[in-house]
């Protein structure tokens, strides 16, 4: 099959292009603002770029890992986060989709408020910040208008790699100049190994499922309790993660507390050594 990967430069993007392209199917990946050798640039707001693209290539399917998944600067620049998050990739769904490609969106955990998590993908969605709206925005045109869509949700990201996008990088840049990392222990999640990711987003495809799935790691963690792991895992006293709690940051972007994912199609959850490398 022939692929498009739109964001193939980010986190979740880099995993993807790799694993399409292990498995040898024939990929075209492209990038925005961070230049990769072998990929495309492309901004896909650009609509007769991504026409162009699209009718030079003529994949089967079309992904959409790109996004703007800064929370804090969506919440203060809601209108580019809306040109990005919706207008831009509900532009490519229609063209991909006219096209007769399979289209697969990666939206996201913040789609629910984290009352009550973790969530499995009938419970009801209730973003708390702008998002989580519009990535819920994107995801109800998808479910109306292209009907034949993969929605994968996963949370909390995390890879091996050198990406300052990356949590783990983040965390160790931080750790290897001597200084403290603050975490917070009141905000729940369920972090999701880009390897895992991509192998059973892949999978889900393949199988042809259609609609909405939660894709992520099995356990259930506060951030305080990853980056403890994270610190051990690459050697590093957890003595040096400090406790805090969400108030302490001030950010401009509510997060989900009680939040995390889990999936109710038994066959689609990750296991550690089977579908991902456990890093921590
Ligand atoms: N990271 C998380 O913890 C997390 C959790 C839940 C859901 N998600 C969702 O998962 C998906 C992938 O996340 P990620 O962590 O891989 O994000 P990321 O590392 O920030 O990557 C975003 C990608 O989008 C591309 N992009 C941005 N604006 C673009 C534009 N106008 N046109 C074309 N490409 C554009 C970027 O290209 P350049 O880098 O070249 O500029 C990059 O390849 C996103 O939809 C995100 O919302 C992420």
């Amino acid at each position: 099959m022939k692929h498009v990967i739109i964001g193939a430069s980010g986190q979740v993007g880099t995993y993807l292009y790799q694993k399409l392209d292990q498995v040898g199917e024939d990929v075209i990946g492209t990038y925005y603002r961070h230049p990769h050798s072998g990929y495309v640039s492309l901004d896909m707001r650009d609509k007769e770029a991504v026409k162009s693209l699209l009718s030079a290539v003529k994949p089967d399917v079309v992904w959409i890992p790109a996004a703007m998944a800064n929370v804090d600067f969506c919440e203060d620049n809601p209108e580019l986060s809306y040109e990005q998050n919706v207008r831009a990739p509900e532009m490519v769904a229609e063209l991909a989709s006219k096209q007769g490609a399979r289209l697969v969106f990666f939206s996201t955990d913040y789609v629910f408020d984290g009352m009550n998590g973790p969530y499995q993908e009938k419970d009801p969605v209730h973003p708390i910040q702008v998002y989580g709206q519009h990535k819920v925005e994107m995801e109800q045109y998808l479910l109306t208008h292209v009907p034949h869509s993969l929605i994968i949700r996963p949370a909390w990201i995390y890879s091996r790699d050198d990406n300052p996008r990356n949590f783990v990088y983040r965390v160790l840049s931080e750790l290897r100049m001597g200084r403290s990392v603050k975490a917070v222990t009141d905000q729940w999640n369920t972090p999701t190994p880009s390897d895992g990711l991509v192998n059973m987003a892949w999978k889900a495809l393949q199988d042809g499922f259609e609609g909405i799935l939660h894709i992520v790691g099995p356990e259930r963690l506060t951030r305080y309790e990853l980056t403890q792991r994270i610190a051990k895992a690459f050697g590093y006293s957890p003595d040096f993660v400090e406790p805090v709690s969400t108030e302490l940051f001030q950010l401009p972007a509510k997060r989900p507390l009680n939040g995390g994912l889990i999936t109710q199609y038994s066959s689609y959850r990750l296991v550690a050594g089977r579908d991902f490398e456990p890093l921590f």
